[in-house]
């Protein structure tokens, strides 16, 4: 009886203690991982709602690139660390979805592992490739990788990532199996396209949007129903002649299990007030992004879409098993 009493009474004391916590949070910096190299995607859009989250929230926001393993390293890493709000995430459709299929072993679940914090944008997926790439559109292109897909390489950002995914799907579609070539982000993957050391790539709009514009790279087409506004002359793969390629991204932040629902709340209301912002949603539009709506940023829908998305690739995608 006395060891029930001192228990109940221990858990009334801890719940005070977290929801003081709670309430004064936060009280030092917050520590975003990224899981990808710097200048890539991920990245990109970590620092334009960071930027906007740590004015809201009273401590800087610190930006920590951990890479390795298609982004599996630094969820790994985010889904150990203290559940206490100051170890954060910017996962995504790979790191958050396609990774459980991929990785048997897989050492975090997206959903049992980690509270969801918020969705930050949709990330429609492009086929590209290097500038002097022999075919001129996308009928080309399909015709081109049949023909060559022994000779060709294809960057991506490593096992489980989203260049790697929509690449896997796009070669399903293809029936084709070219050399696959892993970077540690679409980032320097992105620099050896421009550069021409690989041939083509499957990347979220984020990254290429100004090498487009710029003319450096080629952009075959976006795997989406409609045309994004920042890229009003490249074609969707259905308009170019390859509907059954379709592909689009997200990103969206994490906190590890037990976070306190509180300091969830508090840094979703802080997400959710990033992407109100004209400044930040100019940005974010400007590199084609896709804004959620208010009811898709909350957790209970983030949450949602990691069960639906996992549950969408897992007959789409093989277990890595070398
Ligand atoms: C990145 O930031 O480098 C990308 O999100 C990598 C990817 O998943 O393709």
């Amino acid at each position: 009886m006395k060891r029930r009493v001192f228990l109940a009474g221990a858990l009334t004391a801890l719940a005070a203690i977290s929801s003081a916590q709670a309430q004064d949070y936060p009280t030092r910096n917050i520590t975003m991982i990224v899981p990808f190299a710097a200048g890539g995607p991920t990245d990109v859009i970590a620092r334009i709602v960071s930027g906007h989250m740590e004015q809201t929230l009273g401590k800087p926001i610190i930006i920590e690139n951990v890479v390795g393993a298609g982004g599996t390293t630094a969820s790994t890493r985010a889904a150990k660390a203290a559940p206490d709000g100051y170890t954060l995430i910017t996962g995504h459709m790979g790191t958050h979805a396609a990774s459980v299929p991929l990785y048997p072993n897989l050492a975090y679940h997206p959903s049992k592992d980690f509270e969801p914090v918020g969705l930050i944008a949709g990330t429609p997926i492009l086929i590209l490739g290097r500038k002097d790439f022999p075919p001129k559109d996308l009928k080309e292109f399909v015709a081109y990788v049949k023909a060559n897909t022994d000779k060709l390489n294809v960057a991506h950002a490593g096992v489980g990532s989203v260049s790697y995914t929509s690449c896997q799907l796009l070669n399903a579609v293809l029936d084709i199996k070219p050399t696959g070539v892993p970077f540690n982000g679409t980032g320097p993957a992105m620099n050896a396209l421009v550069g021409g050391q690989v041939d083509y790539m499957c990347d979220q709009i984020v990254n290429a949007v100004p090498q487009i514009q710029g003319g450096t790279i080629k952009a075959y087409a976006i795997a989406t129903p409609e045309r994004n506004p920042s890229l009003p002359n490249v074609p969707t793969t259905k308009e170019a002649g390859l509907p059954a390629f379709q592909a689009q991204a997200w990103n969206a932040i994490f906190a590890p299990k037990g976070t306190p629902a509180p300091i969830v709340a508090k840094l979703n209301a802080a997400l959710s007030k990033a992407l109100d912002d004209e400044g930040v949603r100019k940005r974010l539009l400007e590199l084609g992004s896709v804004i959620p709506s208010p009811a898709e940023r909350t957790p209970a829908a983030l949450g949602a879409l990691v069960t639906s998305e996992i549950a969408k690739w897992t007959p789409v995608l093989k277990p890595v098993t070398n």
